[in-house]
């Protein structure tokens, strides 16, 4: 793994390098760090922290075996974006908020779950309108209980734990969202009727902006839809011959994807006009993640289409499980994860979440194209 961590390190210095050098062209124009000391996180296994896995059952090993040693309540060998983006802020992984264990809620909260769409019915009872709603109430308790432990002298240890009620009007609000009302839609409908619908899906995240905005929140960073169309899940579903492009993925899901986001773009400028005082940044996780497997090549990536963990073709088994069928074990992971795009033929691994992550926190991709630190100004 040395080879890797050396990867790493080239990456971060990447980041930092650029970050230094955009954020002296942004200060120039006056800008200040937003100083973010809470987060505040909407989505689904894309950035789920350790939330469907309290809810249900434990995700298990490899899962996390990269980077926590052991199942860390996420869908990856390692680090998701959002564990990038609170490293990239110098703040702690976000606890999940369902998770009752250890968690510790004074930088943000994590609502986002594994499954979740924007719109009911889909894979997970936690869609976007019900993670609103558990920040509404994260919000209400954690104010009351905050003031009253404030006022009782043994309180400290435990105050050390909440977010400060000041905090939540300065934190940045994150969402990775939508992904699964296109894969619920395709699994259940057709392209065309998702395409219908994305105006209603968009409605419903609007409806939960507007919510947040009366809560106080002002600083919305918003990631686009990955090519659904590029997960080797989809590929193997979906591999309708002459509907593959040259990377492999599947066309027609892509193009679903990209109107999508197209649209989502149009919100985030409508909320801009509605909210004049809010900041809204898009960011076009599109085409950060279409990059990597179009580039694979020279950034030294196998396959996009072979994953680590788990299989689909043959005998089918999820990640974290085992089987013998034959005398032939299913289920062990890759020996070299940081070599793979995909993890487990829906997640990205962590070493593709890195690099997008690095292409995303310089704001390169953004609308307005500023870095994540300064995603309070408008
Ligand atoms: C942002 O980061 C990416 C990846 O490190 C880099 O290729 C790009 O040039 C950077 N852009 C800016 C404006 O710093
Ligand atoms: C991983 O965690 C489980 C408990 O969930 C524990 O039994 C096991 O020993 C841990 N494995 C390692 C390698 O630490
Ligand atoms: C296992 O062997 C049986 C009998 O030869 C065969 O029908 C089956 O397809 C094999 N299963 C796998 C997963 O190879």
């Amino acid at each position: 793994m040395v080879g890797s961590e050396t990867h790493h390190w080239a990456l971060w210095l990447l980041i930092f390098g650029s970050f230094a050098k955009a954020s002296a062209a942004v200060t120039g124009g006056g800008f200040e760090s937003c100083d973010f000391q809470t987060v505040y996180n909407f989505g689904d296994s894309n950035s789920d922290t350790g939330g469907i896995s309290a809810a249900f059952t434990e995700i298990q090993p490899p899962n996390g075996e990269t980077f926590f040693g052991n199942h860390s309540g996420r869908f990856c060998d390692g680090r998701l974006i959002i564990d990038f983006i609170a490293e990239y802020l110098g703040l702690p992984y976000l606890s999940a908020y369902l998770n009752s264990i250890g968690t510790d809620f004074r930088h943000g909260a994590n609502f986002a779950t594994g499954g979740s769409s924007i719109r009911p019915p889909g894979y997970s009872p936690f869609h976007l309108g019900v993670q609103i709603s558990q920040f509404v109430q994260f919000k209400s308790r954690t104010t009351d209980l905050y003031h009253k432990v404030s006022n009782h002298r043994n309180g400290g240890e435990f105050i050390s734990k909440l977010p400060r009620p000041s905090d939540f009007s300065k934190a940045l609000y994150t969402f990775d969202i939508g992904q699964n009302d296109l894969a619920y839609g395709f699994q259940h409908t057709n392209e065309e009727k998702v395409l219908k619908s994305i105006p209603d899906i968009l409605d419903q995240f609007s409806i939960a902006i507007n919510t947040l905005y009366s809560e106080g929140a002002r600083a919305f960073w918003v990631h686009n839809t990955g090519p659904i169309g590029c997960l080797p899940y989809s590929v193997i579903s979906q591999s309708k011959k002459g509907n593959l492009d040259q990377n492999g993925c599947v066309r027609s899901q892509n193009e679903v994807a990209q109107e999508f986001n197209r649209q989502l773009k149009d919100r985030a400028s409508q909320l801009r006009t509605q909210y004049p005082d809010a900041a809204f940044t898009y960011v076009d996780l599109y085409k950060a993640k279409y990059a990597i497997i179009s580039a694979r090549k020279q950034l030294g990536f196998h396959d996009p289409m072979k994953f680590c963990c788990g299989s689909y073709y043959g005998y089918h088994i999820e990640c974290g499980k085992k089987a013998v069928v034959n005398g032939t074990v299913y289920g062990n992971p890759c020996p070299d994860p940081e070599k793979r795009i995909s993890w487990d033929g829906i997640h990205y691994s962590e070493a593709a979440n890195l690099h997008v992550a690095a292409h995303i926190l310089n704001g390169t991709l953004s609308d307005p194209p500023i870095p994540l630190r300064y995603a309070c100004h408008k």
